[in-house]
């Protein structure tokens, strides 16, 4: 596992789209249209939008056609990250280095600018791309709604909250790491393969296997720092899993089995990318980010 960075220019390029896309502060209501730019604009990582255009650049798909994918997924995880904070949920107060949405703003004002990002993520993914049939492009606003529902990253969101206190087997903590953070990665990786007609089964059956496995090892590696990262890094609080009394993959395997499982998820990874060759360097580098990551 070499350690490495994400590509800035991914980054940088989502942050423009979304900065675009995102309706401005002064325009009515104002005060919901801060909170969307506060959270969604805030200093994220951005893996996912990342995920989505090293996916398409290993299938040769033009990074026009992914914008509007990579923004509304962080649209998505934007929204999630603010309900996830919620006093009803895990009540954390620092968010990506700031006091988390119901802080800076108010709860009713933190829940309405989760809906709308949302919301304005299916619109963003709805609007035509002139790279991508509009078939295809139906599938792509199908992927992201299963991934965000009830049998996807809001689902995982019910397991987290209903296993608070409780002890799962590593199955049942599976299921729930791949439903809460798995499956939005998951639409990240995919959605690309429906960009172009040429994109075989086998390329797209390769990079599920990929996107299942990184899923996973970002939960894992999430649940990790939340034991070993600081604060000040993490931009959240450290320890606030082991306080609230979570299930997590160091509480259930110690701290060495934990690293073991994100080895092997790693591995898997790999592996999956094999025939992709040299097109999928990105691909692997983001792998050995998201378990060599300290935020
Ligand atoms: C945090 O996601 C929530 C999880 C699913 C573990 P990230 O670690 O990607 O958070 P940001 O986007 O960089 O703030
Ligand atoms: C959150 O998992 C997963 C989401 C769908 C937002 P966590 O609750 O572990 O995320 P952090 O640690 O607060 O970022
Ligand atoms: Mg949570
Ligand atoms: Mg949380
Ligand atoms: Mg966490």
């Amino acid at each position: 596992m070499s350690s490495s960075k994400l590509p800035a220019n991914y980054r940088v390029r989502v942050e423009r789209v979304l900065d675009g896309f995102l309706p401005r502060g002064d325009i009515t209501p104002s005060r919901l249209h801060e909170a969307m730019r506060y959270s969604a604009l805030a200093a994220g990582k951005r893996v996912r939008p990342s995920l989505v255009y090293a996916s398409g650049q290993a299938l040769n798909i033009p990074l026009v056609a992914l914008d509007r994918i990579a923004a509304a997924v962080e649209c998505v995880h934007a929204y999630s990250l603010i309900h996830d904070d919620l006093p009803a949920m895990d009540d954390d107060d620092l968010r990506r280095g700031m006091p988390t949405a119901h802080k800076a703003y108010d709860e009713a004002t933190a829940i309405l600018s989760g809906d709308a990002l949302q919301a304005l993520a299916f619109d963003v993914i709805s609007h035509p791309i002139a790279e991508v049939s509009a078939q295809n492009q139906l599938k792509l606003v199908k992927i992201l709604a299963v991934a965000a529902g009830s049998e996807g990253m809001v689902g995982g969101q019910a397991i987290d909250l209903a296993s608070i206190g409780k002890h799962l087997t590593e199955q049942q903590l599976e299921v729930m790491h791949s439903h809460k953070t798995g499956a939005l990665i998951n639409a990240c990786v995919v959605m690309p393969t429906y960009c172009d007609d040429g994109v075989t089964e086998a390329q797209r059956n390769s990079l599920t296997r990929y996107a299942n496995a990184v899923g996973l090892a970002f939960q894992v590696q999430d649940d990790i720092l939340d034991v070993e990262g600081d604060t000040e890094t993490l931009g959240k609080q450290q320890g606030a899993d082991i306080a609230a009394d979570k299930p997590t993959y160091p509480a259930l395997l110690g701290m060495a089995g934990a690293k073991l499982k994100l080895r092997s998820l790693h591995e898997e990874a790999v592996l999956a990318l094999e025939d992709f060759g040299a097109d999928a360097k990105l691909l692997h580098n983001i792998a050995d980010y998201i378990v060599n990551r300290n935020k």
